[in-house]
């Protein structure tokens, strides 16, 4: 198991990147905010496939909190970051203060309009515009061909296709499919939040969206339907839903009756724990 190296400014991050062109090798890129999990490492083995070297950020971004969010308490462990890293090969960990990414006097913030509505960015005001800044700034300092995101943040995955074409940014966007624990609960570090009794309702959501996928697979085409099957499912388990809305998978746009390809989208909190997962239809 070969170190990871840790690299803590964008000066020295940049020097590093454009060595490795300079000798051209393919540089594949994983953004995180850390406490990295299956999830996370699943991304880091896809990257070491797609590039020659593989470089993982970690940086728990606050432009993409609320005010009234876990910023303050959102897991931090950066030693068991690096093993996890280091077990599939990761070259180097990005790690920046809060003073790197944000100078005092910071004025730019990217806005993507439309994918940015709705769903998690109407219950998260301001939440994507933090996500689309930080990436974009990580890709000028990264400077990756290719950056792997995970479909478990299925919007977020959608807002940043959507710069990257907007802005022509040189890099590739790879999605990869959701790791879950063994019950089918989506992992996320967030879920070290929740109790034991919590853990136990949350896995309520994944039975939600399994339910319409069932409907799905048995002919069921109009969204109410489906949508009605995950809310019956997840209603009495968890215990606030944001959201349970089927929306075309390229544009997010909401549709009635599934003609295209589809995913059904899921929001819900468990105790104070605000949980998301989805799944595609078709
Ligand atoms: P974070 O929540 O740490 O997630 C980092 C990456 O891991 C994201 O691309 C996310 O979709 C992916 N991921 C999370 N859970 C996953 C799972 N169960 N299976 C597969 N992939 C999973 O997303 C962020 O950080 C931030 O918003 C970031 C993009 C780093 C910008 O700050």
């Amino acid at each position: 198991m070969s170190n990871v190296q840790v690299i803590t400014t964008p000066a020295a991050m940049s020097d590093w990147s454009e060595s490795a062109r300079r000798r051209g090798e393919r540089i594949a890129f994983v953004p995180t905010m850390g406490a990295l999990h299956a999830g996370h490492v699943s991304l880091l083995a896809a990257a070491r496939e797609e590039g020659d070297r593989v470089v993982l950020s970690i940086f728990v971004n606050p432009t993409q909190f609320g005010p009234k969010e876990d910023l303050a308490r959102y897991p931090r462990d950066l030693d068991g970051d690096l093993a996890k890293a280091a077990s599939v090969g990761t070259d180097v960990a990005f790690v920046p203060g809060g003073a790197d990414m944000y100078p005092p006097g910071a004025q730019t913030f990217i806005d993507v309009r439309e994918v940015s509505q709705g769903l998690c960015g109407d219950r998260r005001p301001g939440h994507f515009t933090g996500v689309a800044t930080v990436v974009a700034k990580f890709f000028g300092i990264v400077r990756p061909h290719v950056a792997l995101f995970g479909e478990k943040d299925f919007q977020q995955l959608a807002v940043i296709r959507r710069m990257v074409a907007d802005l022509n940014l040189p890099v590739e966007i790879v999605g990869r499919p959701t790791l879950r624990e063994q019950d089918g609960l989506a992992m996320s570090s967030r879920n070290a939040y929740l109790s034991p009794t919590e853990r136990g309702r949350a896995v309520a959501i994944f039975e939600g969206l399994s339910a319409a996928r069932a409907r799905f697979a048995a002919g069921e085409r109009q969204s109410s339907v489906l949508v009605d099957a995950a809310l019956a499912m997840m209603q009495d388990r968890v215990d606030c839903i944001d959201y349970v809305e089927i929306r075309a998978a390229d544009s997010l746009r909401l549709v009635e009756r599934l003609e295209k390809p589809a995913v059904i989208l899921a929001a819900a909190s468990v105790g104070a724990t605000r949980l998301i997962d989805n799944m595609r239809l078709g």
